[in-house]
């Protein structure tokens, strides 16, 4: 039976395994998914076990998704631009490491009643995730990218990636249409030192978190009257994608899928 994983660390909370057996199951494909919990050490000895088909792809996530990277032959355009790879491919002779984070955001967004194109929008962390972010709003065409992160030469390192992009000092809260959490704040119910009271209304807040559904973020938004949305979507799709890739087929993305990663 093929193998396919998700690597991490820490990795136990991950939903991937659900969904993907999920997925498996309902196309009848004989294969299973796993999560594992790795060193930085063992990367090297995990990729040789994709190369000798003990594993037949792979999941990545928080802390290896640009770790990855040396040990793979090829990347896809995405991931080579946000170096940042999710998903690894053995296609033919060759590791293919790509990023669906991308297309998971995007859908999300596109999924929204809310329209983005020209909107000034305010990101909050500069972590794993952030650089695909990052990549997917400027192909959305938003008007203005504007970073903050608690150590500010991660937003300076992204600006020099991405180029054209705000910096702005952690603490501070510049005007804007969209807000996104791309920290880890609110994981456990932390609450963000920002106080968007003065910030209008009718704006997105969106949270990359997605367990607790409804972070402090999110619910101090959605009380002052905005638009909120949480990374469940984005999660789910970039899945779908993941999926796709090993497997040639777009899986079904319906209530049950959603109601799959319901635990909080
Ligand atoms: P990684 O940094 O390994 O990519 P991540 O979960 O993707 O991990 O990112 C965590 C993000 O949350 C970072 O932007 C982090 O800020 P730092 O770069 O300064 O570490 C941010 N973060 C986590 N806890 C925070 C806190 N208490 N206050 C402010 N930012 C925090």
């Amino acid at each position: 039976m093929k193998k396919y994983l998700v690597i991490g660390n820490p990795i136990a909370h991950s939903l991937s395994p659900k969904l993907h057996n999920n997925w498996l199951k309902q196309n009848n494909i004989d294969a299973k998914y796993e999560k594992t919990k790795l060193d930085t050490e063992e990367i090297e000895s995990l990729i040789n076990d994709i190369r000798q088909k003990k594993i037949a792809g792979c999941n990545v996530t928080v802390p290896f998704k640009k770790k990855v990277i040396p040990y793979l032959d090829e990347l896809s355009l995405e991931a080579e631009q946000t170096k940042s790879v999710n998903t690894i491919t053995f296609d033919g002779n060759n590791l293919v490491g790509h990023n669906t984070d991308i297309f998971g955001f995007t859908k999300a967004i596109e999924n929204l009643d809310f329209s983005i194109k020209d909107k000034n929008v305010f990101i909050l962390g500069a972590g794993g995730v952030v650089p695909s972010i990052i990549y997917a709003l400027k192909k959305m065409n938003v008007s203005q990218i504007i970073i903050s992160n608690r150590t500010k030469q991660k937003a300076e390192d992204l600006n020099a990636l991405f180029e054209n992009l705000k910096v702005v000092e952690w603490g501070k809260l510049p005007d804007f249409d969209v807000i996104i959490n791309a920290t880890s704040i609110g994981l456990n119910d932390e609450i963000i030192n920002l106080d968007f009271s003065k910030s209008g209304k009718n704006k997105l807040f969106y949270d990359v978190i997605y367990n607790p559904s409804e972070t402090h973020f999110l619910k101090t938004g959605r009380e002052l009257g905005n638009k909120i949305e949480n990374g469940k979507t984005m999660f789910v799709y970039q899945a779908s994608e993941a999926f796709k890739l090993w497997h040639g087929i777009s899986p079904k993305i319906n209530t049950e899928t959603l109601n799959l990663l319901k635990n909080d």
